[in-house]
């Protein structure tokens, strides 16, 4: 691309060309979520993307979230600006395997955080995110058995939450397993006023010493609504950006992770770049397409879980 292309301007001539709309998740680099139509957690995007009346969805997340996208809107453009943007916690649940663990356990339901692939939607009952696993979860009957894929993290919380005993698949965020829960105890000696928030996909050990876990959406809430000055945010570091612009007054402390070579930004989320959102509106592509009995089936889980959170 010519360097001298001013892409912000570039970007939004596209958006009313082509009638598209950006939706950003809270991790994204600061420029894309400054270009976006919408920032948010993944429940926040998924409800936008089954509202819109866009003609394309540009989605500036990972494949999952764009691929929910698409499972809500079949004769809508998804293009996200690199195709190779995964996640490792969808990985850790290949279908295949987890199809043959549901069947070893035939008197439960299934209950997957979104985080997962369209075949792993497609094997479950219904989906949650992390805004609202809790309350999908006390939706049940208390003796309902229940599967809890893909993140073990969020569901051993959940569990411990409800009150619970979810079976839980052993899979997990590479970015949310790299905080130190030493280096974080020291930050806290030195910072005694500092209010530590997390995401919670985080191991238990940086949960059980928390303030306030949750969301990305419910994260950044709490940091700007609450009277707090001082926070030591334990989740990928792009939601600094949010945070400290709309509470520029306050401070906020990466949680450190266990090496000092690891950083908090997830390598996936960041593949995006503002080049490639320029990119992937200007020639509609990566799209996002999708077996049509794939989807329908996908769907069920996550209608279920939408109409659940209205
Ligand atoms: P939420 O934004 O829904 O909290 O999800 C966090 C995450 O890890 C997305 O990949
Ligand atoms: Fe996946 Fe973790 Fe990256 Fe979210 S932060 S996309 S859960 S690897």
């Amino acid at each position: 691309i010519d360097p001298s292309l001013d892409l912000f301007a570039e970007i939004e001539r596209l958006k009313k060309e082509k009638n598209a709309i950006i939706l950003a998740h809270l991790y994204q680099e600061p420029d894309i979520q400054d270009i976006a139509d919408y920032i948010g957690d993944s429940l926040g995007l998924a409800q936008k993307a089954a509202q819109t009346d866009a003609d394309m969805i540009v989605f500036a997340g990972v494949h999952f979230m764009a691929e929910t996208a698409k499972i809500l809107n079949p004769t809508k453009k998804v293009v996200i600006p690199d195709f190779k943007a995964g996640c490792s916690l969808s990985e850790s649940c290949p279908p295949p395997l987890f199809k043959k663990f549901r069947e070893q356990h035939p008197d439960h339901i299934v209950i997957s955080y979104i985080n997962c692939s369209a075949g792993i939607k497609a094997l479950t009952d219904v989906i949650c995110t992390s805004s609202n696993a809790k309350a999908i979860v006390e939706s049940f009957p208390r003796d309902q058995k229940i599967i809890f894929a893909p993140d073990k993290n969020l569901g051993a919380w959940i569990n411990k939450e409800t009150g619970r005993d979810m079976l839980l698949w052993n899979g997990a965020c590479m970015v949310h397993e790299i905080f130190s829960l030493e280096k974080i105890t020291r930050l806290q000696v030195r910072h005694p006023n500092a209010k530590l928030i997390s995401h919670p996909e985080c191991e238990d050990p940086i949960l059980r010493i928390s303030d306030f876990v949750g969301s990305t959406t419910q994260l950044l809430a709490y940091t700007k609504q609450t009277p707090h000055k001082e926070f030591i945010v334990a989740t990928e570091a792009g939601i600094l950006h949010q945070m400290m612009k709309q509470a520029p007054d306050k401070t906020f402390i990466p949680a450190p992770p266990d090496n000092s070579c690891a950083c908090n930004d997830c390598p996936h989320m960041k593949r995006n770049t503002l080049e490639k959102v320029y990119l992937c509106m200007q020639y509609e592509q990566p799209e996002i397409l999708m077996d049509e009995a794939l989807r329908l089936q996908a769907k069920k889980s996550l209608d279920r879980m939408l109409e659940i959170s209205e």
